[in-house]
């Protein structure tokens, strides 16, 4: 690693491919070029555009992507065989920039369903990272469910893959079951036992099924890893993946103690979000991390006077960062005078204490019979109270 890539980490987007897979977020061709430009746009490093093998309309996709896209590597994800590895060649060869991904599962579970031996297994990750690496200069490798594959071994396959010529070597974490300290470790000891490594890139691929994708990621960074795997929204299979926007902020925000930069531009995050949310059709629930609803809403009295004073007492990040134009500072039973005057201020009306102190019983009385106490309830409020002035 020379000094210049010590502290960046790349940010691979897998939302095309692994996020599609969750059931039921098939996405059109139209709808895929377009989150393709947006991720492209807003500064991803590599966008995993599709599985070339798994249909026409998966090849397809990821040839037009890699055909349209003007900045970001163009990834394919192939199985380890030549036919899956050609196919993406086909797909991705014209774009500016290509690379075929290719991965065989190397558990003990894993390897008992293609039903090979070790050795076997060894000769076929050594066929076909050549094969891929005769094709195109960036190979990526990935050992399924690496984080329940026995050390030994899995550090032979590593060494394997690099000497076939893999560039990138991605640890999956693919059913969710490692832990933060575990992924530190696991990335740490690879780099050093494997002679070469430091001049490999090492990826993390995390799922969320114990909802620890996003400190794990953040630990196989501390460990050495320089490729983070994420999806918008954390979309994927079962729980998902590592949500981009999350790892992306968590750096940001956090920068004084994990020094990485990314080339995100996070005021991006909104509009793609929402875009994956429409077109995947999962919608974000609304304490998600970041781009839920709620992120940058407050409700409670305190809460509220206090971000009418100085935002940083309850905000971490500014809403602008994200792409959000404020925080919303919602009414309901739990505001108080402060943000009520607020809102009343910004619709027009700018109350002496008193006015302040009648319209305020009867917005508490309201609050109490409605979840959310919206403008136009405000508007006929102060309609009511003026009537019967
Ligand atoms: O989760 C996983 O193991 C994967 C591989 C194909 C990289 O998605
Ligand atoms: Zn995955």
């Amino acid at each position: 690693m020379t000094d210049q890539t010590k502290d960046r980490v790349l940010i691979f987007d897998t939302t095309l491919r692994d996020g599609e897979q969750s059931p039921g977020a098939t996405m059109s061709h139209a709808e895929k070029l377009e989150i393709a430009g947006m991720l492209d746009e807003m500064g991803v490093d590599i966008i995993e555009a599709g599985f070339p093998i798994a249909s026409i309309g998966d090849f397809e996709a990821v040839k037009a992507i890699a055909e349209q896209t003007e900045r970001a590597t163009i990834c394919g994800l192939a199985r380890a065989n030549t036919k899956d590895i050609d196919r993406c060649w086909e797909a991705v060869r014209h774009a500016k920039s290509p690379r075929i991904h290719t991965f065989i599962g190397t558990s003990p579970l894993h390897r008992a369903i293609p039903d090979l031996t070790q050795d076997q297994m060894a000769d076929r990750i050594h066929e076909t990272v050549t094969h891929a690496r005769n094709l195109c200069d960036n190979v990526q490798w990935s050992p399924m469910d690496a984080t329940r594959t026995e050390w030994d071994y899995l550090k032979r396959v590593v060494e394997i893959a690099i000497n076939a010529g893999a560039t990138t070597i991605n640890i999956p974490d693919t059913v969710g079951y490692t832990a933060p300290v575990e992924s530190a470790d696991l990335i740490r000891r690879l780099i050093a036992e494997i002679d070469g490594a430091e001049d490999i890139v090492f990826a993390t691929h995390c799922h969320n099924d114990l909802g620890m994708a996003t400190a794990n990621s953040l630990a196989a960074v501390e460990g050495g890893a320089r490729q983070i795997e994420c999806t918008i929204n954390g979309l994927g299979e079962r729980a998902g993946n590592t949500a981009l926007e999350e790892v992306v902020m968590a750096l940001r925000v956090r920068g004084d103690i994990m020094p990485y930069r990314t080339s995100i531009d996070t005021t991006k995050i909104i509009n793609i979000s929402r875009k994956v949310a429409t077109v995947s059709g999962f919608p974000v629930q609304y304490n998600k991390a970041i781009v839920g609803k709620n992120a940058f809403a407050h409700e409670s009295g305190i809460h509220q006077d206090g971000m009418l004073k100085n935002a940083e007492t309850f905000e971490i990040m500014r809403p602008e960062d994200i792409g959000l134009k404020e925080t919303n500072l919602v009414l309901g039973k739990h505001s108080g005078r402060a943000a009520l005057r607020a809102k009343l201020k910004d619709l027009g009306f700018d109350l002496a204490d008193n006015q302040l102190s009648d319209i305020f019983v009867r917005f508490k009385a309201l609050a109490d019979r409605k979840k959310e106490v919206y403008d136009d309830d405000l508007e006929a409020l102060m309609r009511d109270q003026s009537g019967s002035d």
